[in-house]
């Protein structure tokens, strides 16, 4: 009997900033080593979505649930109340997360960058820190950058620090916020190899958000099309791609091939 509870949850999420209600009564999860990938128009609220699961944002209404586990508030006696900054502080450490600006910190070198939140978030030994630093960065091949500061690479090479600095956390979610857009066309190639073999060789849950349409229809197993904060389409790549469902998807989809992007 599998009663394992999804990775990710969402149920009922409100997410207003001021009186703009971004994401209404939103329901969706995720299963252990499942992809998913959001897809939408700018301002669908995919953004949106990839940060509350980081915890970056907070919630308006509703309930997030990691490994089943609330992840900002809880039901108790009927009433909506919050967990305890420790209780989301341990869940958080499951999630990794990268964004289309990288946000590597510029003062640190990348080997820095890379063991700063196993060292003083999950408490690992320096040396073992650096050990499986050293290591993740021969898989994204940047082995001779340790010592480098982040302003002296190329946004390919931030961007692959930054997946290294993610993974250094073995997280069980990863979350890819557009990790492409920012780069130059030769080097997207690039970063999305490092992610495909990560895809391949781990099973670690990830939640994307790409305009890379061949990427995510290899990579994910499901793919969900998002308007105005909600899920107007959810199925396999192979489906939404080829016979949509929805005219918002297909129209989505004919701007988006038509663009190149
Ligand atoms: N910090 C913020 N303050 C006010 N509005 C925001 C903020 N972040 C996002 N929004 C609004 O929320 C909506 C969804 O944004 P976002 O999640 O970034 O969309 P997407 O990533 O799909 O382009 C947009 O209308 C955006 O303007
Ligand atoms: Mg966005």
């Amino acid at each position: 009997m599998n009663s394992e509870p999804p990775v990710i949850e969402f149920r009922d999420v409100v997410k207003s900033f001021g009186d703009h209600t971004v994401l209404k009564d939103l329901n969706f999860s995720v299963k252990r080593g499942e992809r998913v990938t959001l897809i939408g128009p700018s301002g669908s609220g995919k953004t949106t979505i990839l940060r509350l699961v980081m915890t970056l944002e907070k919630l308006s209404d509703g309930y997030i649930f990691i490994d089943g586990e609330p992840l900002t508030h809880t039901e108790r006696n009927g009433k909506r109340v919050p967990v305890s900054a420790k209780e989301q502080k341990r869940l958080r450490t499951k999630i990794g997360m990268v964004f289309q600006q990288f946000n590597l910190f510029p003062n640190m070198t990348v080997l820095e960058n890379i063991i700063e939140a196993p060292i003083h978030v999950l408490g690992i030994p320096k040396q073992e820190a650096v050990a499986k630093a050293k290591d993740l960065l021969e898989q994204v091949g940047l082995p001779d950058k340790a010592d480098a500061h982040p302003t002296s690479l190329s946004g390919g090479q931030q961007q692959r620090v930054a997946i290294a600095r993610a993974l250094a956390m073995d997280p069980e979610i990863l979350l890819l916020d557009e990790v492409t857009s920012a780069l130059d066309p030769e080097v997207v190639v690039e970063v999305l190899g490092i992610l495909r073999k990560v895809a391949e060789t781990t099973d670690v849950t990830m939640l994307i958000v790409t305009h890379e349409m061949s990427f995510a229809r290899d990579v994910s197993h499901r793919v969900m099309m998002l308007d105005g904060g909600k899920i107007v389409e959810s199925s396999d790549p192979a489906t939404i791609f080829t016979e949509p469902k929805e005219e918002r998807t297909r129209q989505f989809l004919s701007a988006v091939l038509s663009s190149g992007l």
